[in-house]
């Protein structure tokens, strides 16, 4: 096969693997912690540092949700949600590392910050719409788990 076949159908095969797979049907129904990856690579046991980092982001994201739609008058402290500083963690696909995606990620960042300090539903939203936005243009793989965190506020 030549060089050029050959990167053809690796770049066709990535493309395939972030657009939505058979694997989006076992997280649909929200038990799922199979995520559907961006890339085949991701599937590998070995996840990279950032994906490392994201699913940590993925369940701190769920706690907090868990936490904010809890009854107020009867649950514990706000926890402190630390920041994950994900950007300078390495990437199955250090393509990603655009400008762009540095913009999105100090987005995510100050999204963050404000829900820490104020715990509302509103602010929990916009937090999620910053992981959508960032996975519409560079990681569509895991978009139904992400959708699912929104609270609808
Ligand atoms: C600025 C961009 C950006 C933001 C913001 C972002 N992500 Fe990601 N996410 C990525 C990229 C890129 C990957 C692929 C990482 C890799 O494979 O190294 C990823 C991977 C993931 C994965 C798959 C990890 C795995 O198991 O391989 C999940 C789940 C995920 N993100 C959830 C989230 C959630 C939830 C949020 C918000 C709380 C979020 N992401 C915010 C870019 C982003």
């Amino acid at each position: 096969m030549s060089l050029r076949a050959f990167f053809c159908l690796l770049i066709g095969g990535l493309v395939l693997a972030c657009q939505s797979g058979p694997q989006d049907e076992l997280t649909q129904n929200g038990s799922g912690l199979e995520d559907t990856t961006c890339s085949q690579g991701m599937e590998l046991p070995k996840a990279s540092p950032m994906a490392a980092a994201m699913r940590a982001m993925a369940e701190q994201a769920e706690s907090m949700r868990a936490w904010i739609i809890s009854d107020s008058s009867n649950r514990p402290a706000q926890p402190a949600w630390a920041p994950m500083p994900f950007e300078t963690q390495r990437p199955t696909d250090t393509t990603v590392l655009v400008d762009a995606f540095f913009e999105k990620a100090k987005a995510y960042h100050e999204s963050h910050r404000l829900v820490g300090e104020q715990p509302t539903a509103k602010n929990f939203d916009a937090l999620v719409s910053r992981c959508i936005a960032c996975h519409q243009s560079h990681c569509p793989g895991p978009l139904k788990r992400i959708n699912r965190l929104m609270i609808g506020s």
